[in-house]
């Protein structure tokens, strides 16, 4: 298995509860793991009984497994700061109330969140040298992974920049005015060093995403779902991210042989048309299903929780990244 750990679906299918249940399996394998969740709701807290924050703290009982809690309100807010204070360092004063109304209206718009949190992921992914394995209970979608092409762009934006600015140079220096500080300057220029940093960033977040990262859906046994699927795996593939495998989670347990009442009779029912759709799932989907996991009668926390990382086949031990 690859470093870095992906838990993807939609609101609700039980990517939280999944990625809890493999990151204690990894952790209790004796991997150091670190498990990131992302949902305001701060599940994770309720899975393990436990407050977690921006940063990561080991959980109670298990000495290889630490959580952390991203907020991604709180990302967005830091990630708009700092491009205010950035620009205000170069522009006049009269323009920063103008770029602060701006990004109040980028603060939302939708991909806002999604975008800031990625940059956030890049930034634990690179910070992550102490642990064996680092499970995300949440996979960046379309909108976000559209951010993956910005090394390219940025590219060309740089190079233009450069030779722009390059030009202008060779302009004082015939004019003979200031060479040497023109050009110094030019390296040193914020913008371009800026631009320069993010290139390196986003290059290093898809090199790692191909190379060293393993990419699981989590779905239920509905139709709804199994559309919603099947257009994330597209929209992974777009940008050369495969997925590995499938999880169908809350699926409707048996009830007993000899239960004839009405609740006997919903749950066989419901029971033989979920088959059908995870044979469904199994024939069209060309990813494993990894788990079939039972709705259980209560919230997946404790002792729950063990029980359901048991019922998940997905491998854990380390394999050396792709080249
Ligand atoms: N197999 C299951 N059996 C019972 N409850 C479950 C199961 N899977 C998830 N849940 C519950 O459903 C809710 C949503 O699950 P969660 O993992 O938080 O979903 P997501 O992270 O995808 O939004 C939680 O309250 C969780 O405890
Ligand atoms: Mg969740």
């Amino acid at each position: 298995m690859e470093k870095f750990v992906f838990y993807g679906g939609k609101g609700g299918v039980g990517k939280t509860t999944v990625s809890s249940a493999y990151a204690l399996t990894c952790a209790r394998a004796g991997l150091r793991t670190l498990l990131v969740s992302t949902d305001p709701a701060h599940s994770t807290s309720d899975v393990f009984d436990q407050s977690f924050d921006d940063d990561p703290r080991r959980v109670e009982g298990d000495e290889n497994l630490w959580v952390m809690e991203i907020d991604p309100e709180e990302e967005v807010d830091d990630h708009m700061q700092e491009i205010r204070r950035r620009m205000s360092d170069q522009v006049s004063a009269g323009i920063v109330n103008e770029i602060d109304r701006q990004i109040e209206l980028a603060h939302r718009t939708p991909g806002a969140h999604e975008a800031a949190l990625f940059d956030r992921f890049i930034e634990v992914m690179r910070d992550s040298d102490e642990y064996d394995r680092v499970v995300f209970d949440t996979s960046p979608t379309g909108g976000t992974l559209r951010l993956l092409s910005l090394p390219e762009f940025l590219g060309d934006w740089i190079d233009r920049l450069v030779q722009k600015r390059t030009k202008s140079i060779d302009l004082f220096e015939k004019a003979a005015i200031g060479e040497r500080e023109a050009r110094r300057k030019l390296e040193s220029d914020p913008i371009v060093q800026h631009l320069k940093r993010r290139k390196e960033k986003f290059e290093f977040a898809r090199e790692t995403l191909r190379n060293d990262a393993a990419f699981f859906l989590v779905m239920n046994p509905d139709e709804l779902s199994i559309r919603e699927t099947d257009r994330a795996v597209e929209s992974l593939r777009e940008y050369g991210l495969e997925v590995d495998g499938l999880v169908v989670n809350g699926v409707t347990p048996d009830p007993d042989e000899d239960d004839r009442g009405r609740g006997g009779r919903y749950l066989r029912e419901r029971v033989a048309t979920e088959r059908e759709r995870i044979d469904h799932i199994r024939e069209a989907f060309d990813q494993p299903v990894v788990a079939v996991i039972e709705s259980r009668v209560e919230e997946v926390k404790g002792d729950l929780l063990a029980d359901v990382a048991a019922e998940l086949d997905v491998e854990v031990e380390r394999e050396p990244p792709r080249a």
